[in-house]
């Protein structure tokens, strides 16, 4: 009911409001990230209330692209586009509302202003909006490095790696499912290719093991790519924490030595994309250390 009294007091207060010569922009709607080769469309939205359209007009940064003004005598004056390198206006599908810019290549990333001109009262109103043209990575992220065990001390250092995008993807890091400490993280220069302009990103995770990565009994990171709002990609890798953590020495030299040694299982780890499947002997062995020591620990 009361939702129903609003709209009718509203309706009241519009009919015996004065009515006034201005126009108003509702929304511009520029798409902010277009992929390579698709079409866009951009759309001006505004009210004249009562008054006429005299020219809506689009300028891709302070040239103009598109025209169109009803009074034109001849109807091929009426509407017309003028395009540009990254800009080509497909007519047919363009009105005083939007215009559709097609096959779109990295010349169409700027900004586009739709100016609307009243008739009455020349009022005019303009409004902007950044289009920007994106080309998806060549391939999910990557994650690459790391070892199939790890214990307490162990030092993790993994790369991330997205290759040929523009512009370069947001890679973020997740250890346990939660977001990676900022210090773990090694950031490397952009590297882009000369000829297409695409540009690969790497991003290093590095970090000691402790205890509370082990907590589960595995450690998980995984790597998320992320580009405008049109792309979500992920990669993930679990290793196993080592079985028996009271034998293991902590120190920094016996890292080194499980590093070095352990170069072969890089390798298997990565030709093993996704998760790594343990023998389940393995695993009910880990469980019961775990309990033994529990129980041990309880009697002492
Ligand atoms: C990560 O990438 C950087 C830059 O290419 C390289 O120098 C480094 O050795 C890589 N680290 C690992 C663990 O693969
Ligand atoms: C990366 O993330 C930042 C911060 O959230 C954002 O401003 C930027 O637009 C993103 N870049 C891409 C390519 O998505
Ligand atoms: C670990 O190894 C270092 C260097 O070999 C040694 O000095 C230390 O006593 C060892 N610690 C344990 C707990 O075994």
């Amino acid at each position: 009911m009361a939702p129903n009294l609003v709209l009718f007091a509203n309706l009241l207060f519009l009919s015996f409001a004065p009515r006034s010569h201005s126009i108003r922009l509702i929304d511009i709607v520029v798409p902010s990230a277009v992929l390579l080769g698709q079409d866009a469309m951009l759309e001006c939205r505004y009210d004249l209330e009562n008054d006429g359209l005299y020219s809506l007009k689009w300028y891709k940064g302070n040239e103009e692209i598109f025209r169109y003004i009803p009074e034109e005598e001849f109807l091929s004056d009426r509407m017309k586009s003028f395009n540009l390198p990254g800009v080509n206006i497909l007519v047919e599908k363009s009105n005083d509302h939007q215009i559709l810019l097609q096959n779109v290549d990295f010349d169409s990333t700027g900004k586009y202003r739709c100016e609307i001109v009243a008739e009455g009262s020349f009022q005019t109103i303009t409004n902007v909006g950044q289009m920007n043209v994106v080309k998806l990575p060549a391939e999910d992220p990557i994650i690459t490095g790391g070892l199939a065990h790890y214990a307490v001390g162990d030092l993790v250092k993994v790369n991330c790696t997205s290759r040929k995008s523009l512009p370069a993807a947001n890679l973020t890091w997740y250890i346990n499912g939660e977001l990676s400490d900022k210090n773990f993280l090694q950031n490397y220069p952009i590297i882009e290719d000369e000829e297409s302009g695409l540009q690969t990103i790497i991003i290093g995770l590095e970090f000691k093991v402790r205890q509370k990565h082990l907590k589960t009994g595995g450690l998980k990171i995984k790597c998320t790519a992320t580009l405008a709002a049109v792309y979500w990609r992920s990669d993930e890798r679990s290793a196993e924490a080592a079985a028996i953590k009271s034998t293991h020495n902590h120190s920094e030299r016996d890292t080194q030595q499980h590093m070095s040694s352990s170069s072969k299982n890089v390798n298997d780890w990565m030709s093993n994309r996704g998760s790594i499947v343990f023998p389940s002997c393995i695993i009910k062995m880990t469980i019961t250390t775990i309990l033994l020591t529990a129980k041990f620990q309880l009697y002492l």
